[in-house]
């Protein structure tokens, strides 16, 4: 399908608007570990408040950074086949977990430690929710789309679901994010926070890259013109299966 000139045009700004993700995506994590780091006392696994730090770092390199640039790598592979990249995406999701399962052992973990109740706030309460939706929607993505058993209706019927969760709960994952940040600093600093302390402007900071990184990431995956394009062999393999699983349509731009 020809695009119209402007759209041409658009589609070069792609390439920006990916390292631009990349950028703050990456200064998200830094600034992550230069807070816990330098201002925090660092990292160990040992109860301690240090336990505590891990949790942040984990949750920022898994639930957002990767999480983002598995959502991201639609639009980077464009030419790959559909199944390298549906795999790519479920491995990246897959590190997310990994790493998402670190941070909440070491935070469950300081807690016991510690005597200290879980799951009382609502940071604890939407980042449980994240979590558990995020799980479920790897699962239900490993079914639909790359265990062979699905037919193209389902699958059809699954995506829109599919993408409508994936970016809901990327949303999600920031917004607790943002809450986990205000949380630690008012346990942190609560009497100099006000004071405009270095600690509290780099945290903050933090809390603004991370909704950076969330509207590009968001404005990327919602630009149609940058979505993948089904090439005609994938296309004809559709049609195939589709004839094969009775009166589909094969039409999707995504061609998940
Ligand atoms: C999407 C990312 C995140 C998720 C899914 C998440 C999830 C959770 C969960 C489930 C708990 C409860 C643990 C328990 O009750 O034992 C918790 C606690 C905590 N989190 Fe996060 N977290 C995230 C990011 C962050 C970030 C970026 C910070 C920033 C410093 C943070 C700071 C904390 C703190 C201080 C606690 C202990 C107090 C409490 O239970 O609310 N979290 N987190």
């Amino acid at each position: 399908m020809e695009g119209t000139p402007l759209e041409g045009h658009s589609l070069g700004l792609l390439p920006w608007f990916m390292a631009a993700t990349q950028i703050l995506g990456l200064t998200a994590v830094i600034m992550t570990g230069v807070w816990l780091g330098h201002y925090e006392g660092g990292f160990a696994w040992d109860g301690s408040s240090l336990e505590l730090n891990v949790h942040p770092l984990c949750m920022v390199i898994g639930m957002i950074f990767l999480y983002g640039d598995a959502i991201l790598v639609y639009r980077v592979f464009k030419n790959e086949s559909k199944t390298t990249v549906k795999i790519l995406h479920a491995a990246i999701h897959l590190t997310a977990l990994v790493a998402a399962i670190v941070g909440l052992l070491a935070v469950f973990g300081y807690h016991a430690a510690q005597n200290i109740p879980n799951m009382y706030s609502l940071h604890s309460w939407c980042g449980l929710i994240t979590v558990i939706l995020f799980c479920t929607q790897w699962v239900m993505g490993l079914m639909f789309f790359l265990f062979p058993g699905s037919t193209y209706a389902l699958r059809a019927c699954y995506r829109p679901l599919h993408e409508y969760f994936g970016l809901g709960l990327f949303i999600l994952a920031i917004g607790t994010a943002l809450m986990g940040i205000t949380e630690k600093l008012l346990f942190s600093i609560r009497d100099t926070y006000s004071k405009f302390v270095p600690q509290g402007i780099l945290a903050n900071a933090l809390g603004l890259v991370l909704v950076s990184f969330g509207i590009t990431v968001g404005y990327i995956v919602t630009r149609s013109e940058w979505r993948r394009v089904t090439n005609p062999e994938e296309e004809a393999l559709s049609m195939h299966f589709k004839t094969l699983t009775e009166g589909d349509s094969p039409d999707s731009p995504q061609g998940q």
